[in-house]
């Protein structure tokens, strides 16, 4: 296996949707379905009072357990909210972090996203971290300028030994849910390196080369396997096709023939031509 083939990790974000006996069917369809290939790493992040019930289906499965945000304080007068501790205390592994609906409907700025990126890295939690521009802003040629402001102040002070257990996510505000517009491969492609370029000034070329890197915005089974197989693309974050066990599925399908073709490219013999006869 090529040293720097990166693990592909699909993870679905139910959003606020969902019953309970919605979720509960949710998981036990996913969990069922997901079979045990274990080259894909699969997540589910329920709303936050289904957690426990979620989690007490996923173990034993190959299907970890996630959240959809924490408040960036260990305990306190704070009404309403979610500690890191509480979710670890349910089981949970990750945490999806500066998505975009909260970033803009929730008003969450970069700086308060840090604060939950370090408290949540200092609980011992995984951290999805997303990122992405708006519409307006890739028209006015700004994605790159957007992603470099929301990678250097969302992962400022972000101590070296917690990067391993950071996912970055893009995530074209325009492309997510039922905009009609869509990214192509290509776009996919070029954000993905920035991010991990950037990524690299940062923290180093080796830490940027292990990065994983999830796309999300309306990946569905159709066109899972060409984003998949982009270049830098590491897996996928779903929201409205991880609803449905059997497109969620289909998605971690798709990621798991993606990893295949990407190992035998790299156990290919690299062609150098150095090595080849002197014609005479
Ligand atoms: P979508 O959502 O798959 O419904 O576009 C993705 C996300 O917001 O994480």
């Amino acid at each position: 296996m090529k040293p720097n083939l990166r693990q592909k990790f699909i993870i679905g974000n139910w959003k606020m949707h969902t019953t309970a006996a919605e979720a509960g069917q949710l998981a036990k369809a996913i969990v069922d379905g997901v079979g045990i290939e274990d080259r894909v790493s699969v997540a589910v992040c329920p709303p936050f009072p289904y957690l426990a019930l979620v989690g007490k289906i996923l173990p034993g499965s190959r299907v970890a357990l996630g959240a959809q945000n924490l408040y960036p304080e260990k305990e306190g007068a704070f009404t309403g909210e979610v500690s890191p501790t509480m979710l670890l205390d349910l089981g949970c592994k990750h945490v999806i972090l500066g998505h975009s609906e909260r970033r803009h409907k929730l008003g969450e700025t970069d700086a308060f996203i840090n604060k939950k990126v370090r408290i949540a890295f200092a609980a011992g939690l995984e951290v999805i971290f997303c990122v992405g521009e708006t519409l307006e802003q890739r028209q006015a040629s700004q994605t790159e300028a957007v992603l470099d402001r929301q990678i250097v102040q969302g992962l400022a002070g972000v101590p070296a030994d917690a990067l391993p257990h950071l996912i970055i996510a893009y995530e074209p505000v325009w492309a997510i849910g039922s905009t009609g517009h869509h990214a192509t491969p290509q776009q996919v492609q070029d954000a993905h390196a920035l991010i991990r370029r950037r990524f690299g000034q940062m923290f180093g070329k080796e830490l940027a080369q292990s990065l994983v890197i999830l796309y999300g915005g309306s990946v569905k089974p159709d066109n899972a396997g060409s984003l998949l197989r982009c270049d830098g693309v590491d897996g996928a974050l779903i929201g409205g096709a991880s609803l449905k066990a059997d497109q969620f599925i289909a998605i971690v399908e798709a990621g798991t023939s993606a990893w295949h073709t990407e190992e035998e490219s790299a156990s290919e013999p690299t062609h150098n031509p150095e090595l080849e006869p002197k014609q005479s």
